[in-house]
């Protein structure tokens, strides 16, 4: 297993109070595979995300749980270990690539110093590789002295790629990689990292608040809600007989392209303030299955037909 995720809990120290921004995620993760997280904004994706790479930003903190990469936990690993592993064996992509890049600088550069970052080899060789990377994502080889602003943004995400699969990443997070793109772009960054993981076999975790998106290309998905996983299954299973209600809700606001004029459905309500979850289940104001128990006590984590889901609907 690359990646195994445990029993995982990271709080922030506001302010006005703690908030639990993940509690209790536990998943593993493949070589080559690739895992949706879903979920509305402030469901907890991000920093769970960043948790992963024990980058949590002050004032939040991991503050139970593991997560090996091949076995080894990176909770407990010094800054100068991490570092390695960051450079190395895990990258990231994010949402806005113009915020990454630097204006004065030619993208093929910035992949040939991503390159020699973390690998002793000549400028030269660095170069070559660099070439064969932009080729790699699907940038043409004489766009290599242009600077980010002559790209446009779903060009300026595939450099930000490259330069990730410069390093030989065994596990690419993408945070919201596409969310500023259109439809079109974003489908051509999937079928990319569909490649990668193909080519290279690099897992990737695509984090999105588009389950439609993630439908594409995951072979499982994480359904989060306020902090919480609530499903766990492959996405061929979540897309045919989704277990969790709100996962359900999740899946009916996806617009359907045969049928025109279809308003964009959202679910009714928002997500609760995580300063002040909902007693019981933090889905019930929500939820369309409730139960005088769901308003009480937390739902339990349950396995079903070897599948996670977190709701009360599926017994004690
Ligand atoms: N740096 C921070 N300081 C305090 N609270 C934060 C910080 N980052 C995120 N949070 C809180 O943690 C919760 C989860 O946020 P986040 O992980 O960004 O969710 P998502 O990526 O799903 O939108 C939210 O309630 C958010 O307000
Ligand atoms: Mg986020």
């Amino acid at each position: 297993m690359l990646l195994e995720v445990e029993d995982l809990h990271v709080h922030y120290y506001t302010k006005r109070g703690v908030v639990k921004a993940v509690e209790g995620v536990s998943f593993n993760l493949d070589r080559s595979e690739v895992m949706g997280i879903v979920g509305e904004s402030g469901s907890g994706k991000s920093t769970l995300g960043l948790a992963i790479m024990n980058l949590v930003p002050s004032p939040g903190k991991i503050v139970k749980g593991s997560v090996k990469l091949d076995g080894k936990d990176l909770t407990k690993m010094s800054e100068k270990e991490l570092k390695e592993i960051r450079g190395k064996e895990i990258a990231m992509v994010f949402q806005d690539p113009m915020t990454s890049l630097d204006p004065l600088m030619r993208i093929g550069d910035h992949i040939v110093e991503a390159i020699m970052a973390h690998e002793k080899i000549s400028k030269e060789e660095a170069k070559k590789r660099a070439l064969e990377l932009l080729d790699e994502v699907g940038i043409s080889k004489d766009r290599f002295n242009d600077y980010p602003h002559q790209l446009s943004g779903g060009m300026r995400q595939r450099v930000m790629i490259a330069m990730a699969v410069s390093l030989n990443p065994k596990l690419i997070i993408a945070d919201e990689p596409t969310t500023a793109l259109d439809v079109i772009v974003q489908d051509q960054i999937m079928d990319l990292f569909s490649r990668l993981r193909k080519e290279f076999g690099i897992a990737i975790i695509l984090i999105s608040h588009d389950l439609a998106l993630e439908l594409e290309v995951a072979d499982k998905i994480a359904v989060m809600y306020a902090s919480w996983l609530m499903e766990l299954s492959n996405a061929s299973d979540i897309a045919r007989e989704p277990l969790h209600p709100y996962t359900k809700e999740l899946l009916k606001a996806i617009p359907n392209v045969e049928l025109e004029d279809q308003e964009l459905l959202s679910i009714p309500g928002s997500p609760p303030d995580l300063h002040e979850p909902p007693p019981g289940c933090r889905f019930n104001p929500r939820c369309l299955n409730k139960m005088p128990i769901c308003e009480e006590k937390e739902p339990p984590a349950k396995i079903v037909s070897g599948r996670f889901v977190k709701c009360w609907l599926y017994g004690r």
